[in-house]
């Protein structure tokens, strides 16, 4: 596996987004979770991603089932700040737009929250902790100054940032050095590609881009939405709905004309492309099948032509925003 930087550690350069395998995509089976987690240290996939509020901390609690034999071989990444508010879920809530969720940036939280996660993941330090979504009624310096204690107290090794804008970059940077922001990036999703990307390149943070598979879109294993379990989080993505699904198929096309070219698959096109943009970028596309995990991990072999790059960064926008409006408010501030 070639490699990519964060902070001072070689990661992967093909990373694991371990959500899937307790939220948001339906059903996952703990022992294939558990297997997939098992082959990425086996396949250079060390660079794992999760979140206090991926299954409401039973993502964590999975991980800490590998972790607790393997704690040194992985670089350990999850996040704070989403907060499920059981008071908040009235239909007036959904259409104000917190559906639920409100973002806790105090200081305070900042550190219970830490000390929450540790416990669940079964380890001492993490190796980079995010701030999932900034919390407009709490300055960005103040959260990052509670984040930087943790690392003063050796809990934490690097900071990062997610769905940010350039200014809170720089304003966090400001206080104490930013080693990752993690934003979604993939052939369907470019938003940050001309704004947070550049100030990521000069202040030397590296972004990690989240979804690299358009949540699993791009792969063409998704021909309709009736493909998705009931449950499944997708089926309230605008991109995934109505006539939307059937236009933005038009973009797997062209990844699979690419992709057979190479006989490669469709999804390794996609992290391929991904991985070409900038030697900056640590993608962690997300599974819970050990055989998607070996496809992916393959991709960071895939080299694409200029010609390729070219007709792939061409590709048109799609149909519909990438969260449904009642998450929109949360999103690159
Ligand atoms: N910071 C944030 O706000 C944020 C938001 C979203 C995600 N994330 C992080 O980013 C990670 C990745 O994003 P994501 O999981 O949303 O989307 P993704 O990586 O774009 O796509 C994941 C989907 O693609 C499918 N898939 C993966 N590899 C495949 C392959 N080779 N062939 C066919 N299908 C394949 C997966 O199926 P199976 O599930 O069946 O394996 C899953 O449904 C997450 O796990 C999470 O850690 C962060």
């Amino acid at each position: 596996m070639t490699k990519r930087t964060i902070g001072n550690d070689e990661v992967g350069a093909i990373g694991l987004g371990c959500m899937g395998m307790s939220y948001a995509y339906g059903p996952a089976d703990e022992a294939e979770s558990v297997s997939v987690l098992r082959r990425a240290l086996e396949l250079g996939v060390n660079h794992w991603d999760t979140a206090d509020m991926y299954g409401s901390g039973a993502n964590e609690i999975l991980l800490a089932k590998v972790l607790k034999d393997h704690r040194d071989e992985v670089f350990l990444a999850t996040k704070f700040a989403n907060v499920y508010d059981r008071t908040l879920t009235s239909h007036q809530d959904l259409v104000a737009g917190n559906a639920g969720w409100i973002v806790d940036g105090t200081p305070e939280y900042v550190h219970r929250a830490f000390e929450v996660s540790a416990q669940r993941l079964g380890v001492d330090h993490v190796d980079l902790y995010y701030q999932h979504r900034v919390d407009d009624r709490v300055a960005i310096e103040e959260t990052v100054g509670a984040m930087a204690e943790l690392v003063a107290a050796g809990k934490v090794r690097y900071l990062g940032l997610s769905e940010v804008s350039a200014e809170s970059i720089r304003r966090a940077h400001a206080v104490h050095p930013i080693a990752a922001v993690q934003c979604e990036l993939s052939l369907w999703t470019r938003d940050f590609v001309e704004d947070v990307v550049p100030v990521c390149d000069e202040l030397g943070i590296t972004f990690v881009p989240y979804s690299p598979l358009g949540r699993g879109f791009l792969t063409g294993q998704i021909k309709s939405i009736d493909d998705l379990p009931e449950d499944d989080w997708r089926r309230s993505n605008p991109r995934f709905q109505g006539d939307a699904f059937a236009k933005n198929f038009e973009i797997v096309e062209q990844v699979k004309l690419i992709a057979a070219a190479h006989d490669a698959t469709p999804a390794q096109v996609a992290l391929a492309w991904v991985l070409a943009l900038s030697p900056g970028f640590a993608p962690i596309p997300g599974t819970k099948r050990v055989k998607y995990l070996e496809e992916n991990a393959a991709a960071a072999d895939l080299e694409l032509t200029p010609t390729e790059i070219e007709t792939l960064t061409a590709i048109e926008p799609p149909v519909g925003s990438r969260y449904p409006a009642a998450f929109a408010g949360f999103l690159k501030r």
